[in-house]
C-alpha cells in the first residue's frame, strides 16, 4: 500500500513505524506537518491509499481526513483524549497504560478506533516509557490496523463512554503547578514521579541558585541526605544531588528557563506526543533569537533553553558542593546516580555507559575510555559495551558543543574524544569484545558500536548509520574503516547517503551486526550473558582472539588506523572551522528544536516523484 506518513517529525516512533510497514513491503513517503497548505500538496503529489500520523501536534486539515483515512497513533488508553496523556498516567500512578490508533475526525481524540494495545506500566521516566512501551504498543497497535484496513471488512470501534472497558477520560492539559515539587514536603519518590513524568519534554519548572530551571533525568539517592529540603548537598559527574523531605534525589540535567518569553497556560499544545514541546511563532519557546551569522555566532548564549548536564548549567554556583565521587568499578547496592558503571560475572566483564540520551561529551568519552582500559586489566576473557537501558550512543554532545565558549574548538574535542575511545576498543588484543545495543544508536554511536568484535541488538533497536543530516557534517570515529569491513563499500555510501533509519533484522541482514533477539529488554541481557559466556567458555576462543589480533596487524599493514583518522579529521576540519557553517547552523536547529520548515527530500518521496 502507498503510506504518507504525516508527522512532526521523523522521531524514534516514526522511524520505527516505517521500518516495520516497509518490511511489510508498503511504500511509505514522509511529510513533516509545516501547515495546512503544505499537507493537502503532499496528498495531493503522493495520493496515499492510507495515512498515518505518528507524532503530531496540528489537527489534521478537515479537507484531507474528509477524503482519507488517517490514523493518528494516541499515547492513551481506548477513551482517553487531549495532550499530556502519558504524564497524566504517571503522575496518577496508572497500573497499565496503552496506546489507541484511531481515525482522524473533527474531534480530537474522538475518531473510531481501529486498534488499540496496553501494557504494564514502569517506574520510569516518561520518555524512556515513550521509547519503550509506547514505541512497540503503537507498532503493534498501527501494524494490526494497517492490516485491518487492507481486509476491507473491518469496521472501525465508534468512542462510546457508556462501554464498561472504556475506561480513559477527557482530561486538561497538565500545567507546571500540577507539577510543582514542594521540597519541604515532598519525599524521594513524590519528587522522582514529578520529574519523572516531566522527562524529556518540558522539564519540571524550579528555582535553582535564584534562576529558573526545568529539571530532568532523576534518580533517587540511598546513603546522602542533607538537613535542609531543596538544597544541593552533592555532584557527581554532571549530575547534582538535592535532598527532600525523608532523603535525597539526583538530577542529571537542567534546561535554563529563557526570560521574557511568552509561556503557554499548558506545557504541551496537542495530544499525540509526550515528548513534544509548545512553539512561538514557529521557533521551539526556550529558542535565544538567531541573529548572528557564521559559525562564531552560535553557541554563547548563556545556556537559556539549553538542556545542559545540572554541574555545567549551574556553573559557576557550585564550588562549595562537595564531590561524591562514586568509582565505576565499586560495587555499589541501592539507589545513586552512575553513568558508568562495570560488572564482573563468569569470565565476563560488562560495562555500562547510561548517557542521557546517548549522547557522549568529550569529558564523558574520557571517562568510559579509562574505564574500558581498565577493563581490559580485568581477568575477564570478554568485554561486553552495555551502552545504557534507553540509548546505546547517539555520537557527540550536540547540546555540550553548543554550551562551549568555542562550539567549533569543542567539537574538534569531542570528535578526538570519541576517536580515542572508539581506538582503544578496536585496537584490543587482550579480550573478545561485544556491542550489546539495548538501545538506539545515531551517527557516531553507531560506528563506535562496529568497532566491537561482534554487534549485537535488541529486536526493536533502530540505527541512524550516518551523519549527514546534521549539516553534512562527514563523520568520523574510523567510520571509513569500521563500516565498509563490514558492508562493503557499495553499501556504506548507499547507508550514509541515504540517511534513513534501519531496523535489527535489517542491520543483521546486510551485515552491520551479527544478530538481534529480544523485544524485551530482560530477555535480551539473558542472550546477551549466553553469547558472552559461550565466547568465554568457547573452545575456539584462543583462535578467535590471535584471528583477530592477526587481522588487526594486517589490516594496520594496509592503512594504519592514523591514516584513516586523519584523512575523516580533514573533513571535519572543514565541518567546523571552514567557510560553510552548515554543521553549526543544523546543529544549532537540533539543540534548540527549531521547527522544520520543509521536509527534506530523502524522506519526501512524493516530492522527488514530482521533481
Ligand atoms: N547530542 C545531544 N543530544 C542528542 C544527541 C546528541 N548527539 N542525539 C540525540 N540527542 C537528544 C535529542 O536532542 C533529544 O533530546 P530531548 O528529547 O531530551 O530534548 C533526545 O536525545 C532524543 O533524540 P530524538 O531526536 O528525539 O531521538 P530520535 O530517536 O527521535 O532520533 C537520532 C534519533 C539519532 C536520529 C537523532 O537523535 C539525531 O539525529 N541525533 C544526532 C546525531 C548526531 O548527529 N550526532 C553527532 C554526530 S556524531
Amino acid at each position: 500500500m502507498k503510506i504518507l506518513f504525516l508527522t512532526h517529525s521523523f522521531n524514534s516512533l516514526a522511524q520505527r513505524l516505517y521500518i516495520e510497514l516497509a518490511r511489510r513491503g508498503h511504500e511509505v513517503s514522509i511529510e513533516f506537518d509545516i501547515n495546512d497548505a503544505v499537507t493537502a500538496q503532499a496528498v495531493e503529489l503522493y495520493r496515499p491509499e492510507l495515512i498515518v500520523a505518528p507524532f503530531l501536534k496540528r489537527a489534521i486539515p478537515e479537507a484531507v481526513w474528509r477524503n482519507h483515512v488517517c490514523f493518528v497513533v494516541h499515547p492513551g488508553i481506548v477513551g482517553d483524549r487531549g495532550p499530556s496523556a502519558l504524564d497524566w498516567a504517571l503522575m496518577r500512578d496508572c497500573a497499565e497504560w496503552g496506546v489507541t490508533v484511531l481515525q482522524a475526525s473533527g474531534e480530537m481524540d474522538a475518531g473510531d478506533i481501529w486498534a488499540a494495545e496496553t501494557f504494564p506500566m514502569r517506574l520510569a521516566k516518561k520518555s524512556s516509557l515513550y521509547r519503550n512501551e509506547v514505541v512497540e504498543a503503537a507498532v503493534r497497535g498501527v501494524l494490526k490496523a494497517v492490516e485491518r484496513f487492507q481486509s476491507g471488512n473491518f469496521k472501525p470501534q465508534p468512542l462510546d463512554y457508556s462501554c464498561p472497558e472504556v475506561l480513559g477520560r477527557l482530561h486538561a492539559p497538565i500545567k507546571q503547578a500540577d507539577r510543582a515539587i514542594d521540597w519541604s514536603r515532598d519525599g524521594t519518590r513524590a519528587v522522582l514521579k514529578k520529574i519523572n513524568a516531566a522527562d524529556g519534554f518540558p522539564g519540571v519548572l524550579d528555582t535553582l541558585c535564584g534562576e529558573a530551571y526545568y529539571l530532568f533525568d532523576a534518580c533517587a539517592e540511598d546513603t546522602l541526605h542533607g538537613n535542609q529540603p531543596g538544597e544541593i548537598i552533592a555532584q557527581r559527574n554532571g549530575a547534582i544531588c538535592r535532598s527532600t523531605s525523608d532523603g535525597a534525589v539526583w538530577i542529571g540535567h537542567l534546561k535554563r528557563k529563557a526570560e521574557g518569553k511568552h509561556t503557554f497556560n499548558s506545557d504541551c499544545s496537542s495530544s499525540s506526543n509526550p515528548l513534544q514541546l509548545p512553539l512561538v511563532m514557529g521557533r521551539a519557546e526556550d529558542a535565544p533569537p538567531l541573529t548572528r551569522g557564521g559559525w562564531e555566532g552560535f553557541g554563547s548564549n548563556a545556556f537559556s533553553g539549553l538542556k545542559l548536564p545540572a554541574t555545567l548549567a549551574l556553573e559557576g554556583h557550585l564550588a562549595d558542593v562537595p564531590e561524591a565521587s562514586l568509582d565505576a568499578f565499586s560495587s555499589c547496592t541501592g539507589e545513586t546516580y552512575r553513568d558508568i558503571w562495570f560488572e564482573q560475572k563468569n569470565g565476563v566483564g560488562y560495562l555500562h555507559f547510561a548517557f542521557y540520551n546517548g549522547a557522549m561529551s568529550s569529558e564523558q568519552c574520557a571517562r568510559l575510555r579509562e574505564a574500558y582500559l581498565v577493563a581490559t586489566q580485568r581477568d575477564v576473557r570478554v568485554i561486553v559495551l552495555m551502552g545504557g537501558a534507553d540509548f546505546w550512543s547517539n555520537g557527540i554532545h550536540l547540546n555540550c558543543i553548543e554550551a562551549a565558549a568555542s562550539p567549533a574548538d569543542e567539537s574538534w574535542r569531542n570528535i578526538n574524544a570519541m576517536n580515542d575511545l572508539t581506538r582503544a576498543i578496536a585496537a584490543t588484543g587482550s579480550q573478545l569484545t561485544i556491542a550489546a545495543l539495548q538501545g538506539n544508536a545515531g551517527a557516531g554511536g553507531v560506528f563506535l558500536s562496529l568497532a566491537a568484535d561482534q554487534v549485537y541488538a535488541r529486536d526493536s533497536v533502530v540505527f541512524n548509520p550516518h551523519y549527514k543530516g546534521m549539516g553534512n557534517l562527514y563523520g568520523s570515529e574510523y567510520w571509513t574503516y569500521l563500516l565498509p569491513r563490514r558492508v562493503g563499500e557499495a553499501r556504506a555510501a548507499t547507508l550514509t547517503q541515504n540517511r534513513l533509519p534501519v531496523g535489527a533484522a535489517e542491520a543483521q541482514e546486510i551485515g552491520l551486526i551479527d544478530g538481534c533477539f529480544g523485544i524485551e529488554r530482560a530477555d535480551f541481557l539473558a542472550r546477551i550473558e549466553q553469547v558472552a559466556e559461550g565466547l568465554v567458555a568457547s573452545p575456539d576462543y584462543s583462535a578467535l582472539l590471535q584471528e583477530k589480533v592477526a587481522r588487526r596487524e594486517r589490516d594496520e599493514r594496509e592503512k594504519p588506523l592514523d591514516a584513516y583518522r586523519a584523512e575523516e579529521l580533514q573533513h571535519m576540519k572543514l565541518n567546523f572551522y571552514g567557510f560553510d557553517p552548515s554543521y553549526h547552523v543544523a546543529r544549532y536547529n537540533f539543540v534548540y528544536k527549531i521547527l522544520h520548515a520543509w521536509t527534506p527530500l530523502y524522506l519526501a518521496r512524493h516530492r522527488r516523484i514530482a521533481r
